[in-house]
């Protein structure tokens, strides 16, 4: 095989927050196959690479797993630099790892572009370090898409052990509530909604744990990311003064917050 596939994490949004190596993968790709939620504005990095989005979009289905592994391997045998671009980190809730096996089943050499996951980065924005020297020394991160996957997850972790982060967790955020609060964690601990995260349109919601299943959404239909635990107080002073801190360089509206 001549071609070549890069897996590139694409991190939260902002281009700013790409990797060096990514950009140079960009620079040379004949091929960047993405996803729906990578920003548009990443398109100017890759000028002589054709782009196709593979990902959900409205109205659409996208295309299936095995799809997607044909198109690498197809692109990568006809000789040419793939870049395979993913929100956040590729190996982050990206089926990155599935596309991996697959190229190394197929014999095709790719390489891991590791990527800036929005599990971090959105907390980090809004003023939230997702661990804090004597407020908590670990964070969980979970998926929030199907109650079987977080649940043995969350059961099994005692309250405030760990910050806990959920992606893809807006749709059962009242489950996850109520998973948290049957676990015994305090129902006034701090929790936060944090939507399109380095972007201009970023928007959070603070409150509490026990009126996270019925918070309202700033942003609806967005994907969004959830944190809970005692870090996230620390978003009121830490989500200002960052804004003020970066001066002209920051993002417009990156730290604003609904509450
Ligand atoms: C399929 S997962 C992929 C995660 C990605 N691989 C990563 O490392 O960030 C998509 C989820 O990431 C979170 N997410 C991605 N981009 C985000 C952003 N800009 N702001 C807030 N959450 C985001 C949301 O929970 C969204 O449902």
């Amino acid at each position: 095989v001549k071609g070549f596939v890069s897996l590139v994490g694409a991190g939260p949004g902002d281009p700013d927050l790409l990797t060096l190596k990514a950009v140079r993968r960009l620079r040379k790709a004949d091929l960047v196959l993405f996803d729906a939620l990578v920003s548009p504005r990443l398109r100017r990095l890759a000028p002589r690479g054709r782009w196709f989005c593979v990902g959900k979009r409205a109205g659409t289905l996208g295309f299936s797993q095995d799809a997607i592994h044909r198109l690498l391997i197809k692109a990568a045998r006809r000789g040419q630099r793939v870049v395979r671009l993913k929100g956040g980190d590729p190996f982050v809730f990206g089926r990155g790892g599935e596309e991996a096996l697959a190229l190394a089943a197929a014999g095709v050499p790719f390489e891991v572009v590791p990527g800036v996951t929005a599990a971090t980065a959105a907390p980090a924005l809004a003023g939230i370090p997702v661990t804090h020297r004597g407020l908590v020394s670990g964070f969980v991160v979970v998926s929030g898409h199907a109650e079987a996957a977080f649940r043995p997850v969350l059961e099994g972790l005692p309250p405030h052990a760990a910050t806990v982060v959920v992606l893809m967790g807006l749709t059962l955020r009242a489950t996850l509530a109520s998973v948290l609060l049957g676990r015994g964690w305090e129902p006034r601990t701090p929790a936060a909604i944090l939507q399109a995260a380095a972007s201009r349109g970023a928007r959070s919601w603070l409150g509490r744990l026990q009126e996270l299943g019925t918070a309202e959404l700033p942003l609806p239909g967005a994907p969004g990311t959830i944190v809970v635990g005692r870090v996230v107080s620390l978003a009121g002073v830490l989500g200002a003064s960052q804004g003020a801190a970066t001066g002209a360089d920051a993002e417009p509206g990156s730290l604003r917050s609904t509450r």
